[in-house]
């Protein structure tokens, strides 16, 4: 909706200058003044115009899609904590407690509710993997649950498969099939985007997946690209690749964005990619859809949210571990059950997974101006996790009360 609206201003901008442009007419000063000033006031008006009735469309949708799972309801994410109240970030367990404590949604709070595990239909693990969010350290969590508990099995398949951006409606069948179709205790992992069970008449299994800072996403996606685990792995795969010029492996981010180097803009609402880069996060979550392509477009991330509170059992996050893993092992005990104790155990296994040992300083102004291009992947972010801060608070909240973590 707000895309319409800011189109149709675009157009009426263009139109006044386009009618400015046209004209060959010479005008006396003063006519040339007021036509300026006419254009200016409208202008103006437009703006202001559009303005509030964005703010008034969302208003709406937040009342007509109010959310089980997100703070701020389904549509009500924008809220920065820079907006959302002096006193606390909202986007810290700390801050959606106190969300949640001053509009009095704190004592409705319940895991009950906040349990998508109950509406799956088979009792299978799919972890559509997003592209650098820590995935490969999950895979190894996989491995020491399951070498612990007899009932649970890992199956490596989708491990060899090859990242495809939109399968087709017949690719997308076959793979939810053959999720479908798996030993019930089965820890399914790919990186694939959200497939819909549903249309394909197939039970719905266990959704989870983990989220991670979008601007530290791309930056990590930069210099993976470059490491020579990545390189050697696509060598061994087809050998008589070209290999890049060493000024390409040299590059530097900081460098890469100031410049303008096409390989490190992030341009919104483009489809196509410089090089591949994964930086539509949202992606994974939104699905195969044409309309799910557009970078950083807040149609996207809109079905991103709406498949997440409805599918997703867990989205966790390896910035907040020890909610993450509580809250995988409370909301799906029969998969993550000794999960915390797993990952003590084997902690140096799991954090030194696939890890990128070359992190170079990225200046803070570069980072700022990629953010400024990712305001909706940032809104998904955020959306996934209040509501993993939801799931915990439901679970502990007369725990951490008692203890006075939460005050
Ligand atoms: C951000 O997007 C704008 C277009 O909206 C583009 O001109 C700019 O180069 C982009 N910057 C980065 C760092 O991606
Ligand atoms: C996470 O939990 C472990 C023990 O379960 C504790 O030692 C550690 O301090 C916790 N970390 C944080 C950041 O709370
Ligand atoms: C969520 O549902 C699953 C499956 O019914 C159940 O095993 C689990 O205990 C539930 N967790 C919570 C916190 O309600």
């Amino acid at each position: 909706m707000s895309l319409n609206t800011d189109r149709s201003y675009k157009m009426k901008l263009r139109d006044v200058e386009n009618a400015f442009k046209y004209r060959r007419i010479p005008y006396p000063k003063r006519s040339v003044e007021l036509i300026a000033l006419l254009a200016i006031s409208c202008t103006f008006f437009l703006f202001m115009h559009t303005n509030k009735l964005n703010s008034r469309l969302k208003e709406m949708e937040v009342k007509l899609q109010p959310s089980e799972f997100s703070a701020l309801g389904l549509t009500g994410n924008h809220i920065s904590g820079h907006d959302a109240g002096k006193h606390d970030d909202i986007n810290t367990l700390h801050g959606t407690y106190q969300y949640l404590k001053s509009t009095g949604q704190l004592q409705r709070l319940s895991a009950d509710r906040l349990n998508n595990t109950k509406n799956a239909e088979v009792e299978v693990l799919f972890f559509n993997r997003a592209a650098k969010v820590g995935s490969e350290a999950m895979l190894e969590l996989f491995i020491a649950l399951v070498d612990y508990n007899d009932d649970l099995e890992l199956e490596r398949s989708g491990l060899r498969e090859p990242t495809v951006r939109q399968m087709t409606k017949r690719a997308q069948r076959e793979a939810a099939e053959l999720v479908a179709g798996l030993d019930e205790g089965t820890f399914y992992i790919r990186h694939i985007n959200w497939l819909d069970f549903s249309e394909f008449d197939l039970p719905l299994p266990i959704y989870i997946n983990m989220v991670r800072d979008p601007v530290e996403r791309v930056i990590s996606w930069f210099y993976y690209a470059r490491s020579s685990y990545k390189n050697a792995i696509e060598y061994r795969k087809s050998p008589n690749k070209k290999i890049k010029p060493e000024s390409w492996y040299k590059k530097n981010f900081n460098e890469c964005v100031r410049s303008g180097d096409p390989e490190c803009q992030y341009v919104p609402h483009t489809v196509k990619d410089f090089i591949p880069n994964f930086k539509r996060q949202s992606l994974f979550y939104c699905g195969h859809h044409d309309d799910c392509l557009p970078f950083n477009s807040p149609t996207a991330v809109q079905m991103a949210k709406e498949h997440v509170e409805r599918d997703y059992a867990v989205v966790g996050s390896w910035e907040d571990t020890n909610i993450t893993l509580t809250v995988l092992e409370r909301y799906i005990p029969r998969f993550f059950r000794g999960a915390k104790l797993m990952y003590e155990m084997h902690t140096n296994k799991i954090t030194n997974r696939n890890k990128n040992k070359r992190k170079p300083y990225i200046e803070p102004e570069v980072k700022e101006m990629i953010r400024r291009n990712f305001t909706h992947e940032y809104e998904f972010y955020h959306f996934c996790k209040q509501r993993l801060y939801k799931q915990y608070l439901a679970l502990n909240l007369h725990e951490l009360q008692k203890h006075g973590l939460l005050n």
